[in-house]
């Protein structure tokens, strides 16, 4: 296994639409285990094969407190969804940042597994804001794309200070 570099906003790499996975193979279970093991390593709640520079539609997220209920989806479709919610989100590519977003309360997601087969579940609260915001990585798109672009500057402006920093 490995950690791997996970792409700091506003890296123009985060932009790109994520491809479908073809198939289920033992590339695709290589990079999920790598994807998890970065994902607890940072800690985070939730990663994205866009994160990794990796274009393919999957996602890894556990938002338990127990930290040891990791949800697979790998081409992840909204069914439904309902109702409103404002959390505050933070990502592994922006670090630092926290910022409310509004999101659908509950969702109904259609996704395959590891094995390659199709599964349905139905999520709210906190679980439906993870899956939301990681499918929207594939599309190419960051919580920080939904804040006024004041607030975006501001947020580019302190990354690129703590870049220096630890440069
Ligand atoms: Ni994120």
């Amino acid at each position: 296994m490995a950690l791997l570099n996970i792409l700091r906003y506003p890296d123009p790499r985060l932009y790109k639409r994520a491809a479908p996975v073809l198939e289920v193979d033992e590339s695709v279970r290589a990079l999920v285990r790598n994807m998890a093991e970065t994902m607890y390593a940072a800690p985070g709640m939730g990663l994205a094969a866009t994160q990794v520079d990796v274009h393919q539609r999957l996602i890894v997220i556990d938002a338990s407190e127990s930290r040891n209920e990791l949800l697979v989806l790998i081409n992840p479709e909204i069914v439904s969804s309902e109702g409103v919610q404002y959390r505050e989100e933070g990502c592994l590519s922006v670090p630092g940042i926290y910022e409310p977003v509004e999101r659908a309360e509950r969702v109904t997601v259609r996704a395959l597994g590891l094995d390659g087969g199709s599964f349905t579940i139905v999520a709210e609260e906190l679980l439906a804001v993870c899956i939301q915001h990681e499918m929207d990585h594939l599309e190419g798109k960051i919580f920080v794309d939904y804040l006024s672009r004041l607030k975006q500057q501001r947020i580019k402006a302190k990354l690129q200070k703590q870049l220096r920093k630890t440069a």
